[in-house]
Parts: C-alpha cells; sequence; structure tokens
C-alpha cells in the first residue's frame, strides 16, 4: 500500500504535522510527503495545452507529482485553514491538476487509473467556528475525484488557537484509528 500525502503548513511542527504524524503512525506500507511549501510548481494559465495532450506544458514538480498521483493508492491532504481555503502553494498544485480533469472530461482517456485510491482529509482551524471546513471540503472532493479517489475520512480539528493539537488528546487518538483503519478497509463512505 502507497500513500502520498501532501502537507500544506510551513510549519515543520505545527498542529497539521503533528496531527498528520499521529494519522500516519497506524498507516501501513510505503509513505511519501510532498510539502508543498517546498516544490517548484507553477500556477496553471488555462492554456488549454492538455485539452489535446495527456501531459501539462509547464515542466516543473508537477511532472514527477502526476506520476506518484496515479501510483498511489491512498490520498492525502493536510492542511491548516487559511481565510476559509487552503493556502496558496497548495492550491496550486490543486489547479494544475486540470491535466487529469481534462483527461476524465475532454480527451475522455479512461485508461487514468480512476476512482481506486482511498482520499483522507486532514484540516486544523485556529477559531471554534461552526462549519469552518465547510468550503475547503467542498473544493477538495474535486480534487478527490480529478485524482481517482474516494473521499473516504476526515480528521477535523478547530480552535488551535486555544487548543494545540499537541494537547488535544481525542483528535491525536481518532487520528492513529483512522491511520490504522485505512491500511484495513479501503474506500469506506464519508460520514
Ligand atoms: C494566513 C492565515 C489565515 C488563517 N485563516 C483562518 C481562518 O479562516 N479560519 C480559522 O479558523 N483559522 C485560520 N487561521 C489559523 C490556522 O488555520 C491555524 O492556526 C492552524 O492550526 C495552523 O496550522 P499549522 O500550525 O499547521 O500551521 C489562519 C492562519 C493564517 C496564518
Amino acid at each position: 500500500m502507497r500513500t502520498l500525502v501532501f502537507i500544506a503548513s510551513p510549519h515543520k511542527n505545527g498542529n497539521t504535522a503533528i496531527l498528520l504524524k499521529h494519522f500516519l503512525e497506524g498507516v501501513s506500507g510505503e509513505i511519501e510527503i510532498i510539502n508543498v511549501y517546498n516544490i517548484n510548481v507553477k500556477p496553471c494559465t488555462d492554456c488549454k495545452y492538455c485539452y489535446n495532450h495527456k501531459e501539462c506544458v509547464l515542466k516543473d514538480d508537477m511532472t514527477d507529482i502526476y506520476k506518484k498521483i496515479e501510483s498511489s493508492d491512498n490520498i492525502v491532504i493536510a492542511s491548516p485553514v487559511y481565510f476559509s481555503f487552503v493556502p496558496a502553494p497548495l492550491k496550486v498544485v490543486i489547479d494544475r491538476l486540470q491535466v487529469n480533469w481534462s483527461g476524465k472530461f475532454i480527451r475522455r482517456d479512461f485508461s487514468q487509473n480512476l476512482n481506486k485510491k482511498v482520499g483522507i482529509l486532514i484540516m486544523t482551524a485556529g477559531s471554534n467556528t461552526k462549519n469552518v471546513f465547510e468550503p475547503i471540503e467542498y473544493a477538495l472532493k474535486q480534487f478527490f475525484s480529478v485524482t481517482g479517489s474516494e473521499f473516504s475520512y476526515k480528521i477535523y480539528a478547530v480552535n488551535t488557537d486555544n487548543v494545540p493539537i499537541e494537547k488535544n488528546e481525542e483528535i491525536k487518538k481518532k487520528a492513529f484509528e483512522i491511520g490504522k483503519n485505512i491500511s484495513f478497509q479501503m474506500n469506506k463512505p464519508a460520514e
């Protein structure tokens, strides 16, 4: 089992990284972590090259990332909330998946490895605002869809301004349990 993680926090030992660590302690198999702050990915320019080609015209770190997505069994997004959305470097990666979108809806390339992966969303928010994750969850369902993943698990932590993840035993335990679970049970529907 191969798990590919996109983490979108600039803090090495921040709330998101700690929550992710507890999740990954439960996960078996090969794990690759990509911090989107450390990669070179240019924004999509909607040039429509991918309408007729199986690849993006821009050649940067996404070239490898497309292949890594394709060959993964689990795809994890771990992100803090930034102004009701994800931090900019993650949004850049998401937009570059236009290649996958056009493969599905424009080129009709059914050889893409679709609908086989498990999608996991891990998020932290400083505030205790009700429904703070809703806009992100809505958008990231599209991310999971174009990467051929079933959005299967979510681990959400609010109020990190007052209760940092390190002190939140309940959420750390939940993250570990879900990590363990994906090793056994793939494609469980999100609650
Ligand atoms: C630029 C920026 C925007 C933020 N926007 C929100 C927000 O809209 N809602 C919220 O609850 N927290 C917001 N936060 C707080 C972070 O989501 C929170 O501190 C998170 O746990 C940080 O994760 P990290 O420690 O992994 O970086 C924001 C923080 C920053 C730096």
